[in-house]
């Protein structure tokens, strides 16, 4: 793998490859040492779970890390982003971790690069691949019978990466139903895989998981709005909404969570609730796409 810029590159193969590695990793069955390597984190939007952990798993594989503090670099002076891509390429950076609020630059990137590895933290609404596959692999170690699951993830789809990239993981790795509960205005306008609803109370229904989003106010447009307590009366995941899914669910949030809107208190600290789990499958999950990208010549 050259690039990792969205799930659809990947194969059920790939992906299963993937999840044993990094389990490989949080087993500490795996020790690698790729200190010939170092990583730039690349930042244009807020992140605390997708940076760190790109941080972490670049030095348990001993890589030497770079965070670079966009609001005193060079594009402050008029730098273009392709410039500042070619320049860290140019000192030997061997993989750079990108995030931007504007759709398919990761991939103009990548297309533009000859020596550099590069992997999407997040474009816009589009992908967030390393967030599907880790949200996969925390699923795989509770229920690992996917072709079985039935699968919910609710609140703002419209918005979403997180969203896009699990329809496109979920299609790939044939979970057995996907049902994505929205209001009518976070509709998306074509759903890749997974069935509509509105009513959380139809969704719920039987499901082994449910994964609640992130109200994304910062995507929204100067005509979309949001009356956040109407949202709550009708999506915010409670005690006795889960009670329509079966009685072992799991619960996941990609995080950051805004507490008492899209999840509930009780539920956010409750024994289903793998929110912690995921950030740190996070860890061995990007220690998995690093080794695989970095044993690839390019
Ligand atoms: N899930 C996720 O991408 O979180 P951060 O915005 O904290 O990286």
């Amino acid at each position: 793998m050259k690039h990792l810029l969205e799930i659809s590159q990947l194969n059920q193969q790939e992906v299963k490859n993937l999840i044993n590695l990094a389990l490989e990793f949080k087993n500490q069955s795996k020790n690698e040492d790729y200190s010939k390597f170092s990583l730039a984190n690349i930042f244009y939007e807020a992140s605390t779970r997708t940076r760190v952990s790109f941080e972490k798993a670049a030095k348990n594989l001993k890589m030497s890390v770079i965070n670079l503090d966009i609001a005193r670099s060079s594009e402050q002076k008029g730098e273009v982003l392709l410039d500042t891509i070619k320049t860290l390429e140019a000192m030997g950076i061997n993989i750079l971790v990108i995030r931007h609020a504007q759709e398919g630059i990761v991939k103009f990137l990548a297309k533009n690069t000859s020596k550099t590895h590069i992997i999407n933290g997040g474009d816009g609404k589009h992908a967030h691949p390393t967030q599907a596959l880790l949200d996969i692999m925390t699923i795989v170690e509770r229920k690992p019978n996917l072709n079985n699951l039935k699968i919910a993830i609710v609140g703002d789809i419209k918005h979403s990466r997180v969203a896009n990239s699990l329809q496109c993981i979920f299609k790939l790795m044939d979970i057995g139903e996907l049902r994505l509960i929205t209001p009518n205005e976070w509709k998306p306008s074509a759903s890749l895989f997974g069935n509509l609803t509105h009513s959380l109370e139809e969704g719920l229904k039987d499901v082994d998981v449910i994964i609640t989003l992130r109200i994304q106010k910062e995507r929204f447009l100067p005509t979309e709005s949001l009356n956040i307590d109407e949202y709550c009366k009708r999506y915010t995941i409670t005690p006795k909404l889960i009670n329509y899914a079966k009685s072992d669910v799991i619960i996941l949030h990609p995080g950051p969570v805004n507490r008492g809107i899209e999840i509930n208190d009780t539920i956010i600290e409750a024994k289903q609730s793998l929110i912690l789990e995921q950030v740190k499958n996070g860890v061995f999950m990007r220690m998995a796409v690093l080794k695989n990208l970095l044993d690839t010549t390019i």
